[in-house]
Parts: structure tokens; C-alpha cells; sequence
């Protein structure tokens, strides 16, 4: 990647950083979809995983490198700490790809050096030289990340770049680990290394950052105002604690100000010209596809993707929105992929018309995820008179999502009602083919099928989470429910749409019990973990 690029590029880590998440694990499957997904969307880097954590974790970066790391693709990464063995895995797992990066770090500040490292500065520089030659020795493409450099110190953190540099770094990633820094600090942080890391010129700055202060997207902008130009983020900011910097906040702050931006990148001020390579209209969809797969759900008043981010309430904004949307918008929702609610299709509607929507929608399905789809598509015409794009994404998502399919949900029903005690009854069949039924009693009708499911099931779980969403309006609308359960010290979790709600309660507990149910069967031991 040219040292000077004029634009910004986008380091996507949601499967790595992403994915450190308390319970926002993904299986294999769901990491290759959100890959391909991410590919659609633009990004210029994926980092796939910390390829040396685990077996799983190695095999989502080599399938990612090998299916979606094409020559006209984005580049694979993974992460490695500064050990050879790391080094060494991470390298053999982005073999498959035509361009594959090896992301090392080490911290760098003294309370991760005597704490954590019990190593001392000199000990770490020669490690950070040593390890960036040995990581250039399988790949060109080699970016290296002083850890907790927000806390480091400057001198010594300058002293690190530029032998990491001189060692064939060619990205140099500047991590505001623990989310401590204000935008002015960080953005002075970047511009002295800039003036003090003697062969700088020869990297690309990149920043990461966390969010324990609300702050990773504002220092972000700020970094870029004095040098930085990658950033690493996660869709909707996932991530570690408070999670990074989310990808579509920076994306669309570069993009609908990209006058106030032009200067720092030396473009003249008026240029249309996009700051990033982002088809800023898979923004909506990547976010629905991260936060169903990762049972993370996105809080309704979140800036871009918020259920709210582009509703008017008060009818001082309503009444301005309608004489002229500029009064109160700053952005159309259509550029992040906001199709006007219209009512699509029908039960009339034939399979073409289904996969012709879809297309537009820019869903590539399988012949196999199209049957599947359309399947569903005509249940739900049939309870549901007029099918809008919304309930079409619910539908694809829904279907096409990757959980294993060991338990089956063949029938659910209740009788509950005010005085009556709510009761379920399931027919589940089992991973042999065999059908089971159970009943039980519950508090209300989802604790009844949930405890139903359990005696089949027999794995024992605790609910933690469980959120019924519509997916739009109306009393027919479809309700996408998502829950969350841990087993241990593990959470999993499953997403369901329906327009019976009790239904996708069902089927979403049993979608992350199969996840459960499998991960039983091939224990994941991760190494320690990565920052
Ligand atoms: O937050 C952090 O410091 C990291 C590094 C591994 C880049 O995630
Ligand atoms: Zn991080």
C-alpha cells in the first residue's frame, strides 16, 4: 500500500476486535458471511481474527483469506502478538490470500512493561525490531501496533516506530488502548510522531481506539486532521468494553463534511471526490447483518444505524423536514442504504419478482439461501398482506443466517391467557432425525416454550438477554426477537423474525442453543487472550 495515500483506508477489525465483545461470538460460517459482506462494503483491510487464539480462530482467517482475500478484494490480516509462533500462524493463516497482511504488537507503556510484559524498554524495542523482520519474512505487507501507545511514553514511543519502521513496518498503528485520550491529546500524539519518528515518511499512521469515554470516533477525525490515514473500527462500534470506533460514524463524518476534511488530505476544498472507498449504501445492511449474527443489539438513538437516527418526532421537525428535508437533515438516509419503506411485494408475487427485489436490495443468494427464502417469504405473505423491503431483509437474514442446524423446531404452541397458566408444548427432533415432544409451564408463554425446549434440549443455559424488536409497523408486522444465554463463561446468541412472535422466540432460543450444542462438541481453547 503506497506510503502517502490520498485518501483514507479502512481497517475493519469487527471480526477481530469486533468479536472480543463479551458474547458476541461468531462460528465460522457467520464470520465468512459478514466477511463477504464487509468486501461488498468497501473495506480496504479485514483484520479476520488473532489466527494463533484457537483452531476455530486459525480456520475463520484461512477460509476468509482463501474466499474473500481476492486480487480485487481487500487485504487479509490477522493479529499476532510479538512471538514467532504467533508470527508464524498468523502467516500460514493468510496464505490464501492474494494480498495478506501480518498485524504484530507489543506494548509499549510502562504499566504494561512492568505489569503485564515484566520486561524493560530496551527489551521491548529489540523485541519490536526482531519481530517486524520476522513477520516481513513471510509477507510484505507487515503493520505494527505499539499497545496502550496513549499511555506510552512520547520519546519511547518514537524510539519503537522507528526501528519497527526501519524493520519493514509498513503501517505503523498508534492504539489508544484503554480509551483514555481527549481529541486534542490524540490528535498531538499523532502529530509528534509525525515530526519525530525520522523515517515516517515511509509508513502509513493508522489510529485504534476504544470507546471508555465516548470518545474513539472524535479523536479519530482529530488524528486525521494531523497525519493518520487508516482507521480501524468495527461495525457498529463493537468491540473490547465500550467497544472501538464505529466504522459508520467515521465513514459518514468523512463523508458529509468531506469539505471541512479536504484540506488535511491536501485536496482542494470543493472536491465531491469520496474520502474512503465506502459504498456508503451497504452501511444499514452490514450493521442488521453484524448485530443479528452477534446478538448485539444497536441502541436505538445510535448516530447512522439507530432505529431513530433519521425518525422526526417533535412537529416543529416534522413540519420542517416536510417544507424542505434540509431543515433538519443533514444526510439522506437512502446513502447508508435506507430504502423508503415501500410496499414491494405480495402473496402473489412469483419467485422472479422475489429474487429480482433482492438483487436491487443487493443480495447474491444461492439457488439453495433463494429456495430457502422464498419458502418463507410466501409463509409470511400469507399471514401478511403487503411485504415491504424491511420485512424482505428480516426474511433473508433470518433464513440465510448460519446457525448450525442440529435441533429442529418442528411445532411450538401455548395456551396462555389471563387466567390461565401459561403452558407449551414442543416437537423438536434431534441431531439423530429422532422427533421429541415435551411440555412445561411457564411464568408467561416464552418462559413456558423456553422450558419446554430445555427438557428436550438438557443443556443447561441461564436467558440473559431476550429483546422482541418489529421490524415495521402495523399489527401484522414481523418481530424479530434476539437472545442471548451463557453456558460457563460463554455467551451465544440467536435471532429470529416471524410474524408470530412466540414462534421466533422459539426458534431463536434454539438457534443459539444449537450454537451451544456444537461448541460442547468442539471445545474452542483460546490462547490468552489478545488485548
Ligand atoms: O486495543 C488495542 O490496543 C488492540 C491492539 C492489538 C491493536 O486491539
Ligand atoms: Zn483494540
Amino acid at each position: 500500500m503506497n506510503a502517502k495515500p490520498e485518501r483514507i483506508i479502512i481497517f475493519d477489525t469487527t471480526l477481530r476486535d469486533g468479536e472480543q465483545s463479551p458474547g458476541a461470538t461468531l462460528n465460522i460460517e457467520e464470520k465468512l458471511t459478514i466477511a463477504k459482506q464487509l468486501a461488498r462494503l468497501g473495506v480496504d483491510i479485514i483484520e479476520a481474527g488473532f489466527a494463533f487464539a484457537s483452531p476455530g480462530d486459525f480456520e475463520a482467517v484461512s477460509k476468509i483469506a482463501q474466499s474473500v482475500g481476492k486480487e480485487d478484494g481487500p487485504v487479509i490480516c490477522s493479529l499476532a502478538r510479538a512471538r514467532r509462533d504467533d508470527i508464524k500462524t498468523a502467516a500460514e493463516a493468510i496464505k490464501g490470500a492474494a494480498k495478506g497482511r501480518i498485524h504484530t504488537f507489543i506494548a509499549t507503556s510502562d504499566i504494561h512493561l512492568q505489569y503485564k510484559l515484566k520486561k524493560n524498554r530496551q527489551e521491548v524495542l529489540a523485541l519490536a525490531e526482531e519481530m517486524v523482520a520476522y513477520a516481513k519474512s513471510f509477507t510484505a505487507d507487515v503493520e505494527f501496533s505499539p499497545e496502550d501507545a496513549g499511555r506510552s511514553d512520547p520519546e519511547f514511543l518514537y524510539q519503537v516506530l522507528e526501528k519497527a519502521i526501519a524493520a519493514g513496518a509498513t503501517t505503523v498503528n498508534i492504539p489508544d488502548t484503554v480509551g483514555y485520550l481527549t481529541p486534542s491529546e490524540f490528535g498531538a500524539l499523532i502529530k509528534g510522531i509525525k515530526d519525530n519518528v525520522r523515517n515516517i515518511d515511509q509508513a502509513i499512521i493508522s489510529v485504534h481506539g476504544h470507546n471508555d469515554l465516548g470518545l474513539a470516533v472524535a479523536n479519530f477525525l482529530e488524528a486525521v486532521k494531523n497525519g493518520a490515514r487508516q482507521l480501524e473500527c468495527t461495525i457498529n462500534g463493537i468491540g473490547e468494553r465500550a467497544g472501538n470506533a464505529a466504522l459508520e460514524e467515521l465513514v459518514m463524518a468523512l463523508h458529509v463534511r468531506r469539505q471541512y476534511y479536504n484540506s488535511f488530505l491536501g485536496r482542494p476544498i470543493e472536491s465531491e471526490e469520496p474520502l474512503t472507498n465506502i459504498d456508503t449504501r451497504q452501511i444499514y445492511k452490514t450493521s442488521r447483518l453484524v448485530s443479528n449474527l452477534t446478538g448485539m443489539l444497536v441502541q436505538p438513538n445510535k448516530a447512522i444505524v439507530g432505529a431513530n437516527a433519521f425518525a422526526h418526532e417533535s412537529g416543529i421537525h416534522q413540519d420542517g423536514v416536510l417544507k424542505n428535508k434540509l431543515t433538519y437533515e443533514i444526510m439522506d438516509a437512502q446513502l447508508i442504504g435506507l430504502t423508503e419503506n415501500q410496499i414491494v411485494l405480495g402473496k402473489l408475487s412469483g419467485r422472479n419478482a422475489f429474487r429480482s427485489r433482492l438483487r436491487e436490495l443487493g443480495y447474491e443468494l444461492s439457488e439453495n439461501e433463494l429456495n430457502k427464502a422464498f419458502v418463507r417469504f410466501k409463509e409470511i405473505a400469507d399471514k401478511k398482506k403487503d411485504i415491504t423491503d424491511w420485512d424482505l431483509e428480516a426474511i433473508v437474514n433470518d433464513e440465510i443466517q448460519q446457525a448450525p442446524d442440529l435441533f429442529k423446531l418442528e411445532l411450538v404452541q401455548v395456551s396462555c391467557g389471563s387466567n390461565a397458566k401459561p403452558t407449551a408444548t414442543v416437537t423438536l427432533r434431534n441431531p439423530n432425525g429422532e422427533e421429541l415432544i415435551d411440555a412445561a409451564i411457564g411464568t408467561g408463554p416464552v418462559d413456558a416454550v423456553y422450558k419446554a425446549i430445555n427438557r428436550v434440549v438438557n443443556v443447561p443455559n441461564e436467558l440473559i438477554e431476550f429483546s422482541v424488536q418489529s421490524v415495521t409497523a402495523g399489527i401484522d408486522a414481523i418481530g424479530e426477537v434476539t437472545i442471548r444465554l451463557r453456558f460457563e463463561d460463554k455467551v451465544f446468541s440467536g435471532n429470529a423474525a416471524n410474524t408470530d412472535i412466540i414462534a421466533a422466540s422459539a426458534q431463536a432460543y434454539i438457534n443459539a442453543l444449537n450454537k451451544l450444542y456444537l461448541s460442547l462438541q468442539n471445545p474452542r481453547h483460546k490462547a490468552e487472550a489478545a488485548a
